[in-house]
């Protein structure tokens, strides 16, 4: 049997989404995220969905840049700092003791200690009702060494933060199930 309930936590599961991006100061900022994701191969582009209330969403406007840096499961308390105050009030890099340092190719901070970091140029902005959703360009890719596997392959499932917004909890990936582009194959003649 299933139930019909109304439209409450859409996806599941969702990457923490940190977004850097500075004010009309030059004083770098961070929002936390969950609505966000994946948008074109080519150009590499990235969706972030954010609410005209937050501080950050005129930053993003100002600048035409941000950059998302993904926490590991062990920053879910920076993490989720950084989505419960706002940048009007305090200076949240200060706060935590992280350190905000300028991107290469965009108008934006990166957060050094989060180990996966992409540089964004907004491309879109779409006003959807609650929230604004900004297409962003991937301009740079910054990964820690500890996500590169012995292949090159990168492991994201290596302790990347999760938010699970059923239940309004933080997970980490667990373990790996099945190969992508491959286990669903045993049902067709393809290898
Ligand atoms: C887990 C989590 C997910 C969130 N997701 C979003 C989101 O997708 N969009 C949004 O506008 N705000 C979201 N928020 C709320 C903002 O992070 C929060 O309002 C923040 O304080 C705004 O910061 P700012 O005013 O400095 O920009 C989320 C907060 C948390 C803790």
């Amino acid at each position: 049997m299933k139930r019909l309930i109304g439209p409450q936590s859409l996806l599941f599961p969702n990457p923490v989404l940190v977004v850097g991006s500075y004010d009309a100061n030059g004083k770098a900022n961070a929002i936390t995220l969950a609505w966000g994701g994946i948008a074109s191969s080519s150009p590499p582009s990235v969706s972030i969905a954010v609410r005209p209330s937050r501080y950050s969403y005129r930053n993003i406007i100002e600048r035409q840049a941000f950059t998302i840096n993904l926490p590991r499961a062990d920053q879910a308390r920076e993490a989720d700092y950084f989505g419960v105050v706002s940048g009007r009030d305090v200076d949240k890099f200060a706060a935590v003791g992280l350190t905000a340092t300028r991107a290469n190719e965009v108008d934006a901070p990166l957060i050094t200690e989060f180990p996966y970091n992409l540089e964004c140029a907004v491309t879109h902005t779409l006003d959807l009702g609650s929230h604004t959703l900004f297409i962003g360009e991937v301009k740079e890719v910054h990964v820690d060494e500890s996500l590169i596997g012995e292949s090159g392959d990168l492991h994201y499932g290596s302790g990347l933060l999760m938010f699970d917004s059923g239940i309004r909890c933080y997970r980490a990936p667990g373990e790996v199930v099945a190969n992508a582009f491959k286990v669903g194959l045993e049902f067709t003649d393809r290898d």
